[in-house]
């Protein structure tokens, strides 16, 4: 007997802008990720679009990446080797609607994911579908300025009818948008926001936000109508804040911090405004805009479960003073928590802080979660003989899956875990392929270089024993 069940969901994570390149094949259109450079090139777009989001650059990771589009058999058949229950990976929006304005669907788009679906079924494997994975199509944000404009909630909604419709008797497990929390992050990926200079951004990104979660519950409506076994969850880029010492302004200012990240879930799953927005739009100066039925479609189509992504956990203080020490490196900025290590990309490593953010969420919402990504990016070296020794990959996931296990213990109905990059692929932040997460190996470097290749890593074989063992091996602690 282990601590999880026997239909555990054991699998791997990916995205469509970050595997599948073949961004023009069978009609696709842009989507915003593909106006996006690499390494250093990418942060002036990527944090200030306004100016620089049509400059010419050298080279555009996601239009060949890993070029999933051709290999995917040769990849499903890998992870199905690791013994993959499940497979969570997106549906690019632009593949099925280029511009995001067509009435009908591009046939050609929905007939590669119906030959994914073949083969993930020949295997035996449970698709968690992702709806958007910062996927807005270019053409919305260059004509509407994408989720600032209520329009984009009707497009989105015939977008994901079309899919769902289509695989309705294919898929359970469906997520509306991947991390909503980022529109206040990282709001071109996450809103296909371009600010216009001297507005109040704070009130673009939150009236965007609303359109999302109206539209989340338009397309839960839409899923119960297409099948009632259809299972919705929500996506929420997760980390506990913690207060940088046990003075109780810190502790009041993590709270607030951390309201920052549950008020989308909070609408997500319990369906209505909280009331601490009432004092942070007054100090925002926010004023949401809320169309008649809006409040009646948060109530009534709330989400099955909550899935959210989780890397690191966060500090912060309430002296502004030390918040001067703030790095910001991943989209979240953090002190630095002197009983953590970092990563090469500085983000903090806090296995622990799994086990907090899980209980965390399942003491607020009461309803089975679901961890859709999680994983460490780093460089890897490949050997004279081909091999891959990322011990310390193995390392990170089996802290985090230990901690997992236990917070299953604790009481929280968890649903499964899917390895982010299971396969390595282009870094969301950076454009990188060096920033490696995958327990497979892609020969590409961060021009665009190499076969395509792929190879094995030390932790394909790992991982396979803990699937295998259904986590046994981690309780055991081998
Ligand atoms: C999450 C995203 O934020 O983190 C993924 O959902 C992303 O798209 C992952 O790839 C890891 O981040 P990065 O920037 O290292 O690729």
């Amino acid at each position: 007997m282990t601590i999880l069940s026997d239909d555990f969901l054991w699998g791997g994570a990916t995205a469509a802008n970050q595997c599948e390149g073949a961004y023009q094949a069978d009609g696709k259109g842009l989507s915003i990720v593909d106006k996006l450079p690499a390494a250093e090139e990418r942060v002036k777009p990527l944090f200030d679009p306004g100016h620089h989001i049509n400059e010419t650059f050298s080279y555009y990771p996601s239009h060949q990446s890993i070029d999933m589009y051709h290999h995917y058999q040769g990849d499903i058949a890998l992870f199905a080797e690791m013994g993959f229950k499940a497979y969570r990976f997106s549906i690019s929006w632009p593949r099925i609607f280029p511009t995001g304005t067509e009435e009908e669907p591009n046939e050609e788009g929905l007939k590669f994911y119906d030959r994914l679906f073949d083969e993930l079924e020949k295997y035996h494997i449970e698709p968690i579908v992702t709806l958007n994975h910062f996927d807005t199509p270019y053409a919305l944000v260059e004509t509407i300025g994408g989720w600032r404009d209520r329009a984009t909630v009707i497009h989105y909604e015939r977008y994901c009818r079309a899919v769902m419709e289509r695989y309705k008797d294919r898929v359970k497990y469906w997520l509306t948008h991947n991390e909503i929390n980022m529109v206040l992050h990282i709001p071109l990926i996450g809103g296909g926001l371009i600010f216009q200079d001297g507005e109040n951004q704070n009130q673009v990104m939150y009236q965007a936000a609303h359109h999302q979660l109206v539209a989340s519950s338009l397309v839960t409506k839409a899923a119960r109508e297409i099948n009632p076994a259809f299972q919705v969850g929500c996506m929420l880029a997760s980390g506990e804040v913690y207060p940088n010492t046990c003075h109780p302004d810190d502790m009041m200012a993590a709270i607030e911090k951390n309201r920052e990240q549950y008020f989308f879930i909070d609408v997500q799953s319990r369906g209505f405004y909280p009331s601490y927005t009432r004092k942070l739009f007054r100090e925002l100066d926010v004023n949401i805009h809320f169309e008649p039925g809006d409040k009646e479609l948060l109530q009534n189509y709330t989400v099955d479960f909550i899935s959210f992504s989780y890397y690191a956990s966060r500090l912060v203080s309430a002296d502004p003073l030390v918040n001067q020490q703030l790095q910001s490196g991943n989209a979240f900025a953090s002190l630095q928590n002197p009983y953590l290590e970092q990563t090469e990309w500085g983000w903090q490593i806090d296995p622990v802080g799994l086990r907090v953010t899980m209980n965390q969420i399942y003491d607020r919402y009461q309803k089975p979660l679901f961890i859709v990504e999680n994983g460490l990016g780093a460089i890897d070296e490949v050997n004279v003989d081909g091999s891959i020794n990322d011990d310390y990959r193995i390392t990170y996931m089996k802290r985090h899956l230990e901690e997992m296990i236990k917070a299953v213990d604790d009481g929280v109905e968890l649903l499964g875990y899917t390895a982010w990059g299971c396969i390595d692929l282009v870094s969301n932040s950076t454009g990188q392929m060096s920033k490696r997460y995958g327990l497979i190996y892609v020969d590409l470097d961060d021009e665009g270089n190499g076969t395509r290749a792929r190879r094995k890593k030390k932790s394909f074989d790992w991982y396979k024993e803990v699937i295998a063992s259904n986590g046994e091996i981690l309780e055991r602690g081998v």
